[in-house]
């Protein structure tokens, strides 16, 4: 197997003051933050508009790196404008771990937009590895070398990669590994991780437990134990 690092979970998080500098068509934004609190691909800051009246924070999620901060994936709030002023914490969670030695990328956004694992691209192409980006949703603007396939096609990218990165949100997980059929317990031997989407509302700060998964006989936290997870941890 590659040589995984260990599961990056940076702490202290901070809290600092931030602003929206620019939204997307597609619901994301870039932000303007400190560096301290860029999150790595996987992490996610909460972030809470000044000028809301509403009690709870949203989780940004990294997308890829700007100039001045970071461009979150998508969703952020409809009712956010350039310029807003924001307060975030973070970054917060354990990220994506990519394999120094990893030559075969597999990036998997199983229900929903691959903006989450995008981040992973750039460094897979700066190690020199191949990419496969598996997601049925639309894409644009990446690099050429970035093979696009559909989501029916996710246990050959599986078995082709020697490291695997997938979104998938908690109430698919069920619907994930039926996908995998028979091979689920091979899949607990791929060198995969997991970010499971959950809402987390409180991030870990008030055990609000909005965001239980069940492994096994146990209760994990999605907010504070992930959101990513290794393959094996879910199986
Ligand atoms: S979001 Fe509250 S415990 Fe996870």
């Amino acid at each position: 197997m590659p040589d995984a690092p260990k599961r990056v979970n940076i702490f202290p998080m901070k809290t600092a003051k931030g602003k929206v500098d620019e939204l997307f068509l597609d619901g994301s934004a870039r932000i303007h933050c400190p560096p301290g609190l860029i999150p790595i691909p996987g992490q996610y800051l909460l972030a809470h508009a000044d000028a809301s009246d509403s009690p709870l924070p949203i989780p940004l999620f990294f997308s890829g790196f700007t100039p001045k901060g970071f461009r979150s994936a998508p969703p952020v709030p409809s009712t956010w404008r350039p310029g807003e002023s924001l307060t975030l914490r973070g970054p917060i969670g354990h990220g994506f771990a990519l394999p120094y030695s990893a030559k075969k990328v597999a990036l998997i956004a199983f229900d929903e937009s691959p903006a989450r694992l995008r981040g992973l691209i750039s460094m897979s192409l700066r190690q020199n590895a191949e990419v496969a980006l598996v997601c049925d949703s639309e894409t644009a603007d990446l690099p050429e070398v970035v093979e696009i396939q559909p989501v029916r096609a996710m246990l050959d990218a599986l078995q082709w990669a020697d490291y695997a990165a997938i979104d998938v949100g908690r109430e698919n997980l069920n619907q994930f590994w039926e996908m995998l059929g028979e091979q689920k317990q091979a899949a607990a031997g791929f060198e995969a991780q997991v970010l499971v989407r959950a809402p987390m509302p409180c991030g870990a700060l008030a055990e609000c437990g909005v965001c239980a998964l069940t492994l096994g006989h146990e209760w994990r936290m999605v907010c504070r134990d992930g959101p990513v997870f290794e393959l094996y941890e879910l199986a």
